[in-house]
């Protein structure tokens, strides 16, 4: 069994602290609308899919446990991180269940539930891709951790994995946060599954020496023509995927894209403090006089990806047309 990120108890949600992993299993309980915005502005849960849920029951939490003003508590939940959609998208949605007399806790419950089939759905679909042997490259943590369990791309390597191919994972540590040695990695290690971290400027290299037979990555944005913005260095992956003509898969629910945009260029990226960058879990790495640049996220041009992967079906070389044919917009 894979990992949980959070739990819901009727008026309490218990997140597990991203931020102390793997060396610390640090649950903490949260009860109240500000408490969850709070855990997800400071990425004590983070991953597109798992902030949408959280952002759900933080809702609930405010509107129904707390009795505050919705729109009080929609804007808090909203003003937290400015580029995963799946949180805009689970908001309106537990919005949209109380304006129209429903309960919105049984709302947020769905949309946990939801999540997680679709990512059954995204592995097991996904996994025709994956030929027995590959090496896969991955960035980031879109495992159990990001999602309400099983993961996106992570889901698609485990899928793999479960149905017995032989498959081995690169895993890209991801500064700042670490979120693929620290998350990606202690997924992979409790499911047994063989993986090696790398600095994230190694991959180049390992691709120039024919070490990647297969780029997968997840995402937090994707818009109508099928730019997809996702953690920072993804970008750097698919031109080099380019160069090395190794496929470049990006696995996502229907719930991360955005149609109302068209291009990349129009999706908000988050830039978080330079001091992140700077440090590295409380240890100082960099003068204190040094300025920092922290973007969050980058985007990858439709061009560069050969496939999305979704639970309605897999998107090739992806254009608006295919993107609203097999999503049914
Ligand atoms: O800043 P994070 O850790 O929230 O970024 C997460 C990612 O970029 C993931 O790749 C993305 O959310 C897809 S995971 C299901």
């Amino acid at each position: 069994m894979e990992v949980k990120a959070f739990v819901w108890n009727s008026g309490e949600l218990k997140i597990l602290n991203q931020l102390k992993l793997p060396q610390t299993e640090e649950w903490l309980s949260l009860k109240s609308y500000k408490e969850v915005a709070k855990a997800i502005k400071d990425m004590v849960v983070r991953g597109a899919p798992a902030i949408g849920c959280v952002g759900a029951y933080g809702f609930v939490l405010g509107v129904k446990y707390e009795k505050v003003d919705p729109e009080e508590v929609f804007q808090t939940l909203k003003n937290t991180r400015p580029t995963a959609v799946n949180l805009f998208w689970a908001l309106e949605r537990v919005k949209k269940a109380l304006e129209s007399g429903q309960d919105v806790e049984e709302e947020a419950k769905a949309i946990e539930r939801e999540d997680y089939e679709t990512n059954l759905k995204m592995g097991k679909i996904g996994n025709t891709l994956i030929p027995e042997g590959a090496r896969i490259l991955t960035h980031c943590n879109t495992g159990a951790l990001a999602t309400t369990g099983y993961g996106t791309a992570l889901g698609v390597i485990r899928s793999a994995f479960r149905s017995g191919k032989n498959i081995f994972v690169w895993v890209d540590e991801t500064r700042p946060y670490l979120q693929g040695s620290r998350l990606t990695a202690w997924e992979l290690a409790k499911e047994g599954i063989p993986h090696k971290i790398i600095t994230d400027s190694t991959a180049g290299f390992l691709m120039s020496k024919k070490m990647v037979d297969i780029i997968i990555v997840g995402a937090d944005r994707i818009t109508l023509r099928g730019d997809v913005a996702n953690k920072i260095g993804t970008y750097t992956l698919a031109v080099l995927a380019k160069e090395h003509k190794i496929p470049f898969y990006v696995v996502a629910p229907a719930s991360t894209f955005d149609p109302k945009l068209f291009s990349g260029e129009e999706i908000p990226i988050e830039e978080r403090r330079g001091e992140e960058v700077k440090s590295c879990f409380g240890c100082k790495v960099a003068p204190t006089e040094s300025g920092a640049l922290h973007w969050g996220f980058d985007v990858t041009p439709a061009e560069l990806i050969d496939a999305i992967i979704t639970e309605k079906g897999i998107i090739q070389k992806p254009t608006p047309e295919k993107i609203k044919r097999v999503l049914g917009i």
